[in-house]
């Protein structure tokens, strides 16, 4: 059903493939940038990832302005305000960014404080308060295969201070290209590919079945699960060319699909166990995605029904029954859990991830006043939460 009214945006310019490193200086000269400040972390400087890019950059001979490299796994405020610094003492003029969900989550954070030219961004946190601004040319390199951030209009960053993740959310802080190539995600560890890519499936069957879905974002969430489907499995164990591709891509529509839809109650729930248990996102997702689609069965198993095409392909879905689908979806998804478990050692279950059975309260109390559960197409409140959490255990 189309919505009586919604918003879709994806401006960013993809490059994917063969040679996509090649045509960033292309792209940067088409924004009229001549001396990026180039943003990535200390691993991929050390495993040389970060050098790949710069050899292909400069074959074009086009050479960056300045290298940061000091970005931790959540960058704060004061990070950004030092990094706005260096652009502005270093006379760059755009931004390429290296890394995973936190190396491109803090390139938006600079180039906020840099496009509103102010230095405490902490008023413009909520959705849509920020308007155009100077446009400051930004390019990101995703290395991970699942935030998505690269195409999405979301920024999180970290208020060390409260303890508190801040989220942005606008249309203006999406990159202006996006750059998937074999040669950034090679490399990444068969877990981590594991994890991020539970990540994107979520962020896909989540903005396919959350109140504020879309025509357009259904088309991303439907092509990125095929992916997903079709390659995940080989992507971790084999790390081949062509699933690791496929992966990049699946992450990058996911993103697109969840940007302009929303997410549910497992990122609702998966952000308060970051939160109170630090287990990592992809983690979380990994383990508590059946757990959340059971409970929604009974208000959208047809929808997830129709996922089922999609993860499993024509075969598996044209043998099940149309009522039995849904549940059908999820079974799909627990085989993937374990296959991947098998491979990668990714915890299953709660406990596997470390956290006390003493802490789950607490996560409920927090996964109920998270954004993401507004939009879930089945209320659920702490009791639900709760018993969700202890099934998941
Ligand atoms: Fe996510």
């Amino acid at each position: 059903m189309i919505p009586k009214y919604y918003e879709f945006q994806n401006s960013t310019k993809i490059l994917s493939g063969e040679f996509a490193l090649e045509n960033i200086p292309t792209e940067l000269k088409m924004l009229n940038a001549k001396r990026p400040l180039f943003l990535s972390d200390e691993t991929l400087k050390q495993i040389g990832t970060l050098q790949i890019v710069l050899d292909a950059i400069e074959k074009q001979d086009f050479k960056v302005g300045k290298i940061y490299t000091q970005i931790p796994p959540d960058s704060d405020l004061e990070l950004i305000k030092k990094i706005a610094k260096i652009y502005k003492e270093e006379n760059c003029d755009s931004i390429i960014a290296l890394g995973g969900g936190s190396v491109i989550d803090t390139a938006k954070g600079v180039r906020m404080v840099l496009s509103q030219e102010i230095e405490d961004i902490r008023n413009l946190m909520g959705a849509e308060i920020l308007t155009y601004g100077k446009h400051i040319p930004f390019v990101a390199i995703p290395t991970t295969a699942g935030t998505g951030s690269e195409v999405t209009a979301v920024a999180v960053i970290l208020e060390k201070l409260k303890q508190i993740k801040m989220e942005f959310i606008s249309y203006n802080l999406l990159p202006d290209v996006a750059v998937i190539d074999f040669r950034m995600t090679k490399t990444l560890p068969k877990k981590i590919a594991a994890s991020t890519g539970m990540d994107a499936l979520c962020h896909a069957i989540e903005a396919y079945t959350c109140l504020q879905k879309n025509p357009m974002s259904d088309a991303y969430a439907i092509s990125a699960i095929k992916l997903i489907g079709e390659n995940l499995i080989e992507s971790v164990e084999k790390g081949s060319k062509i699933a690791r591709i496929a992966m990049a891509n699946a992450s990058m529509m996911a993103g697109v699909s969840f940007s302009n839809s929303m997410v549910g109650l497992v990122h609702a729930i998966g952000h308060a166990l970051g939160g109170v248990c630090k287990v990592p996102h992809g983690n979380a997702m990994n383990i508590l995605v059946p757990f959340c689609m059971k409970y929604n069965m009974d208000k959208i198993g047809e929808k997830y029904g129709e996922i089922l095409l999609y993860l499993a392909g024509e075969e598996v879905y044209l043998n099940t029954p149309k009522d039995k689908r849904g549940e059908k979806t999820v079974k799909i998804i627990e085989e993937m859990k374990e296959k991947l478990n098998k491979l990668t050692g990714l915890p299953i279950t709660l406990k596997e991830a470390g956290v006390k059975k003493e802490d789950l309260p607490e996560v409920a109390k927090k996964a109920i006043n998270d954004g993401a559960i507004i939009v879930n197409p089945k209320e659920a409140g702490y009791e639900d939460v709760l018993e969700i959490l202890q099934e998941a255990y």
